[in-house]
């Protein structure tokens, strides 16, 4: 039996079977017993907050061309769930008070910030969160550390996490460089360690490894006790936290 169980984050939704960054990938992932939802935003052309992955409709939709210059009228006229299978016909690209009024306040939602060029999703989103009065739970993360940084500068209450796919020498002591608090470390699985994750949580750091699915993976970083394990497949970590 394990003391400390890592949570289980769903990464996109439930990514593996249901179309990414979508309602219905939500609600799976919410029925297979995730307790952490993580998603991607970007900014339509009329500054809407959009839950995509790309920069673009062109994957995952079947539209074509830039968010950033798309309405969001425009954008929900195109089919999100199609070209994942035919039962999900219908999906549409959520905007983020969507999947907010999808997802107790009991569930962690990790947004990610893709790219911010110019400082407007760093505003929008602080404003949105204390729209929403959601900001004890959510963790603002992304590549961008500087963009992360303006967040937690903005708003204090915001808990920022620090996304990184490099094996970096000293990620405690990167984390605790900056000038604001970081809340939580967000390495690409394979970068990480058990002193990096030792060090971390006793410094009180998160720490959030992405995306692991295999189950020899799942099984090894529950085994370094990481805080949570972002997954394309919660109902699978779900299930192997509950034979342990
Ligand atoms: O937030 C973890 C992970 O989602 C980062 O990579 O490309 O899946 O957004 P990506
Ligand atoms: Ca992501």
């Amino acid at each position: 039996m394990l003391s400390n169980k890592p949570m289980i984050i769903a990464h996109r939704g439930a990514k593996g079977m249901a179309p990414e960054n979508t309602l219905a990938a939500f609600r799976l992932g919410l029925s297979q017993g995730c307790e952490g939802i993580e998603l991607d935003v970007h900014l339509t052309a009329d500054e809407e907050i959009v839950v995509c992955h790309d920069m673009t409709l062109n994957r995952t939709t079947n539209g074509k061309g830039l968010i950033a210059e798309k309405s969001l009228s425009e954008i929900k006229t195109y089919d999100a769930g199609l070209w994942f299978g035919d039962e999900f016909k219908g999906e549409t690209v959520p905007t983020l008070d969507e999947v907010f009024d999808l997802v107790p306040d009991s569930i962690m939602i990790n947004v990610e910030i893709k790219y911010s060029y110019d400082g407007r999703m760093e505003h929008k989103l602080v404003e949105f969160l204390r729209r929403r009065n959601r900001l004890n739970n959510v963790i603002v993360s992304s590549f961008d550390h500087k963009c992360v940084r303006r967040i937690k500068q903005m708003e204090s209450e915001a808990k920022i996490g620090l996304l990184y796919q490099s094996k970096l020498l000293d990620p405690t002591a990167y984390a605790r460089s900056f000038d604001v608090e970081v809340y939580s470390l967000h390495p690409y699985f394979q970068m990480l360690d058990a002193e990096d994750v030792l060090k971390a949580t006793k410094s009180g750091l998160y720490v959030y490894p992405y995306t692991a699915n295999e189950v020899n993976d799942l099984v090894h970083l529950t085994g370094l006790g990481v805080s949570g394990i972002i997954t394309d497949f919660p109902g699978r970590l779900k299930d192997l936290l509950q034979t342990q």
